[in-house]
């Protein structure tokens, strides 16, 4: 069995990621430790560096279609990983999930229509709906001892304001969370029962941590089967966010013929020779790469928590049910938002991203990234220590 090394540290300068060859732009100062943007530091399995060598090697990149192995990948895929027997025609390629967000919000609301989501939460959930003119209607989640619940009580009154859509992050990002089967069920039926449709971004799903199981929104009734888009990726799961490979998932004719539609009448739904290639590659052969590359994740999470336990108290870590994602508690640091970005930023020198970013309940938060070689992870967080022990002696 082949053993990856997920210790091995890979100059990514210079390669245009936004990771590192925007730190700069996005920082002011490229001299940080990037800790933000949600992709790993990890080469992806080889079965698919191989697939992609070898097409290339091929030379002509002429009009792709999909293979059928492309489709039964997929299929394959969700059957055996998230127990979900889709038909192939419930399916479409999709160009990213932000965009395909963008797609649903464009083909099923119009111009001043609300649309509800759950802060903090992944911040283009609000920024697309509001850059095409739609109201965001935010149904903030409810922090209890270091852990995030949907709060399903607030959202009927929020309903009851008229949206016509909720983007649902499952597993959640930044919080981690893995939602439960009830919790999925008691949405499903308020959504259902007021006619708002369920857009579930689902891109987490294969990076749930042992002792939970991702559920796929679409599989716990039928109100959820009958009144949602599901949309996955291998693109956080084997690390090949820049291929640009979606897709979406939608078990109702009605809903799809007219998402289907839509994206035929821009020609979105023909992806590109890549982006097969990949996710072919990744599905058929990629699970051993990924029990591996978990249980490298779910040790660096167990480093982090330790470390801050043992060094730095004032912050606590939200451990995740799901993803490679930290979020982290700072408030008992008593600091206002700059003055924590500053602390991070200037201070300890570590690109993360800032808790505001993600809406309504960031405050005093800040979201690490810990997809990276271990030994990066101990260099930030003694960093850190520094830095917070220096403000604490002011
Ligand atoms: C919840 C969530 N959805 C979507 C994306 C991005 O997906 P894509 O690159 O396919 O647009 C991310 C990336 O961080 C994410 O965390």
């Amino acid at each position: 069995m082949a053993v990856y090394n997920f210790d091995e540290i890979i100059d990514r300068n210079g390669t245009n990621c936004l990771k590192v060859d925007a730190l700069q732009e996005r920082y002011g100062s490229s001299d940080l430790i990037p800790l933000w943007v949600a992709d790993m530091d990890f080469k992806a399995p080889p079965a698919v560096i191989d697939a992609i060598i070898k097409r290339a090697q091929h030379g002509i990149f002429g009009y792709t279609r999909p293979s059928q192995e492309y489709h039964d990948s997929i299929r394959n895929w969700l059957d055996k990983h998230h127990d979900w027997q889709i038909k192939q025609e419930w399916t479409s390629f999709i160009p990213g999930i932000v965009k395909g967000i963008g797609f649903v919000v464009s083909c099923f609301t119009d111009r001043n229509d609300k649309i509800i989501i759950q802060p903090p939460v992944y911040h283009p959930f609000r920024i697309i709906p509001t850059l095409q003119h739609r109201e965001v209607i935010d149904n903030e989640l409810i922090l209890k001892e270091n852990r995030y619940y949907m709060d399903l009580e607030g959202l009927k009154k929020k309903i009851a304001l008229g949206a016509k859509i909720l983007i649902l992050c499952n597993p959640h990002n930044p919080g981690g969370r893995v939602w439960t089967k009830q919790e999925l069920i008691d949405l499903a039926e308020i959504c259902y029962d007021n006619n708002v449709l369920v857009i579930s971004d689902e891109i987490h799903a294969d990076l749930a941590h042992k002792g939970h199981k991702h559920i796929p929104f679409a599989t716990v009734s039928d109100k959820a089967a009958m009144n949602s888009i599901t949309f996955m990726a291998p693109s956080k799961t084997f690390n090949i966010a820049g291929i640009v490979s979606s897709f979406s998932v939608i078990p109702n004719q009605k809903i799809r013929d007219k998402f289907h539609a839509y994206l035929e009448s821009f020609e979105l739904e023909e992806g590109y020779i890549f982006a097969y290639t990949a996710t072919q590659a990744a599905y058929q052969h990629g699970e051993e790469w990924l029990v591996q590359a978990k249980e490298y994740i779910w040790g660096n999470i167990q480093f982090v928590d330790n470390y801050l336990k043992e060094n730095i108290p004032q912050i606590k870590a939200m451990i995740p049910d799901a993803s490679y994602l930290i979020w982290l508690d700072c408030r008992d640091l008593n600091l206002s938002q700059p003055q924590l970005e500053d602390l991070f930023v200037n201070k300890a020198k570590l690109a993360l991203n800032t808790g505001t970013m993600f809406g309504k309940g960031g405050e005093g938060f800040m979201r690490l990234n810990v997809g990276s070689p271990r030994s990066i992870l101990a260099k930030a967080l003694a960093q850190l220590k520094d830095a917070v022990n220096n403000k604490l002696q002011k």
